[in-house]
């Protein structure tokens, strides 16, 4: 059985796309049961209702606390069916309570290789820095922000002046790899998590051709 997933975005959802693309390849086993978002006109939502996927803005700033606005996600996000939280550009903490109704469900994804560069501005914090290496990070949420255990990370270059957004596009053609691929391994039931080290069940699938000048660990797999 496909994956019930639900994806939080709060803006243009590239990743969401990348997840969209990789199921209507065949390539993902997951069914995006709802979008969600806690901004009405991010693009996200625009790219699931193009693919006919149940969409919902939730104005975070129509509810009077954290708890209350996470309380009204986890109904839709039950409601809808899906089992397992994606998170994909969705900038806004989750509560304990969120977490502990999809115990070891929630993911993220963030732009650079933690534990550096956690927070918002991962790409830029990291070629301000002057880092000759920096990349991307799935993980599992956990209360603390961009901390739960490591799935996959994925390495590129960066080079001296070159700024944070030249940098984040580099890094952002892996996100759209790894993430689809780390959701594989979750739909496969494949990843179990012994405090923070996550390992990963060898299926025994082909590797896919390794990306030019980045270094992906645990390695991608056919379709990816
Ligand atoms: C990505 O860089 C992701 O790593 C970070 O937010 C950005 C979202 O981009 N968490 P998009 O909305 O998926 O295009």
């Amino acid at each position: 059985m496909a994956l019930p997933i639900a994806v939080l975005v709060s803006g243009s959802g590239s990743n969401l796309q990348s997840i969209i693309d990789r199921i209507e390849s065949g390539a993902l086993d997951a069914e995006i049961k709802l979008v969600l978002s806690n901004k009405p006109d991010a693009y996200g939502l625009l790219r699931a209702r193009n693919h006919n996927i149940p969409a919902l803005a939730l104005d975070h700033t129509d509810y009077p606390s954290r708890e209350a606005f996470d309380a009204e996600m986890v109904r839709a996000i039950r409601e809808a069916g899906a089992e397992t939280v994606v998170c994909a550009g969705f900038m806004r903490i989750l509560t304990t309570e969120f977490l502990n109704a999809f115990p070891g469900r929630v993911v993220n994804i963030h732009p650079a290789l933690l534990p550096s560069f956690p927070g918002v501005h991962g790409q830029a914090d990291a070629a301000d820095y002057g880092v000759r290496i920096s990349g991307c990070t799935v993980h599992f949420v956990d209360e603390k922000m961009d901390h739960g255990p490591v799935i996959i990370q994925a390495a590129v270059p960066a080079f001296p002046g070159e700024g944070g957004d030249a940098l984040g596009g580099r890094i952002l053609a892996l996100e759209h790899r790894i993430y689809p691929q780390a959701i594989q391994w979750l739909a496969e039931g494949r990843l179990r998590v012994e405090g923070r080290h996550v390992t990963l069940r060898d299926a025994g699938r082909p590797p896919a051709p390794a990306p030019e000048n980045a270094l992906v660990s645990p390695a991608l797999e056919q379709g990816f």
